[in-house]
């Protein structure tokens, strides 16, 4: 009897159909719609109005294109950008801007990676920062005023709740405040730890730069400040984005810091709250022990001893 239905080729197709789509929907569509398939992490917030105006304006203009937003499980791009994206992550994107091209480096976890000025700079001329870049420059956004009303009905469609107030105190920002103000929302629902684990903070081996005063050494400082300090710490040191180096205020308390607290603050970079010497810091001081040897670090030193002097 029960071989009746093999000589049914029709029958047989109508019948496997509906099985095989019992299956999937049990194993498929039922999850789905669980909660547990729709992670939120305790420390993510719904975007602002600022920080979601920024996201359309991230999306106008293709970033994503260039731009990924998704940090891979394998230990080189976590030592690189810091902890793997979690699904958890992305419960307030509509859609999702993980994108598929790294022209650019990954923007996962480039929230509080900078201050707010570093990217109105890098936005306006990325080729005043990174000489090679080719990144295009969005200087234009400045001073092209939100709408209200756009946003409000980008908010209607992603059925995000603002009240008015949050939505007139747009008037006032730009397209650049909005940009910056996404940058420094995406990520950091996830605590930087993991990269730390990765990554270990460097201790500085000699307590005294053993380049000190060398002309051969100085010179090599020169050029690598340039190259990788300038943009945040201003021509001759005298600060800008971040703090002058040339004064003798250091992280935010009066008196110098020995050449090993230098060496330690370049190469491992600060992070919000870190203490060195008993100073606490507000983070922004990238990592550059990547970038540079030991040897390079410490010719930096070198340099900037040059311009304490003058
Ligand atoms: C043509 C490709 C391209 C496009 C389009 C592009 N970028 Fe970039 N972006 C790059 C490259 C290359 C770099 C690395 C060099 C640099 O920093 O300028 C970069 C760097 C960055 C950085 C610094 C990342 C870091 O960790 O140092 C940020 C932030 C950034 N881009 C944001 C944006 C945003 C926002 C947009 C859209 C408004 C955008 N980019 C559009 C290519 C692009
Ligand atoms: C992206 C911008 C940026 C770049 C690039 C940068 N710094 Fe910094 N730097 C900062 C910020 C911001 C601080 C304050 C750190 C804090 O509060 O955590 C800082 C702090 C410091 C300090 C502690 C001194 C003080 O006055 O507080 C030293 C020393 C320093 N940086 C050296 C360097 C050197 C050398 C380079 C280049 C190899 C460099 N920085 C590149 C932003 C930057």
């Amino acid at each position: 009897m029960a071989g009746a239905i093999y000589r049914k080729p029709i029958m047989f197709a109508i019948v496997s159909a509906i099985v095989i789509l019992i299956g999937t929907a049990v194993t498929m569509f039922i999850p789905m719609l669980t909660p547990q398939m729709h992670p939120k992490l305790e420390n993510l917030k719904p975007f602002t109005t600022l920080q979601l105006a920024g996201r359309d304006i991230y999306q106008r203009e293709g970033c994503n294109n260039c731009h990924t937003q998704t940090v891979r499980p394998l230990k080189t791009e976590v030592m690189r950008y810091g902890e793997y994206s979690k699904a958890g992550e992305f419960a307030y994107d509509h859609p999702f801007l993980w994108g598929s091209k790294r022209t650019g480096p990954d923007l996962a976890r480039i929230g509080g990676k900078y201050p707010d000025m570093w990217h109105y700079k890098h936005f306006a001329d990325p080729r005043a920062f990174f000489a090679e870049s080719n990144m295009p420059s969005y200087g234009w956004l400045k001073g092209r005023s939100l709408d209200p009303k756009d946003i409000k009905s980008h908010m209607d469609a992603l059925d995000f709740p603002y009240s008015a107030e949050e939505i007139t105190g747009l008037s006032g920002k730009d397209e650049m405040d909005a940009l910056v103000a996404y940058m420094q929302v995406i990520g950091i629902a996830v605590t930087k730890t993991a990269a730390a684990e990765v990554k270990p903070r460097v201790k500085a081996e000699e307590a005294e730069n053993p380049l000190a005063g060398d002309p051969k050494a100085i010179e090599l400082g020169e050029e690598l400040y340039e190259a990788n300090c300038e943009m945040c710490h201003g021509e001759d040191g005298k600060g800008d984005i971040g703090p002058s180096l040339a004064d003798n205020i250091f992280l935010y308390e009066e008196d110098d810091l020995a050449d090993d607290d230098y060496f330690e603050i370049i190469n491992n970079g600060t992070s919000e709250g870190m203490v060195e010497e008993g100073r606490t810091a507000k983070g922004g001081m990238p990592s550059f022990s990547d970038q540079m040897q030991k040897n390079e670090i410490w010719s930096v030193i070198s340099y900037i001893r040059t311009l304490q002097k003058k």
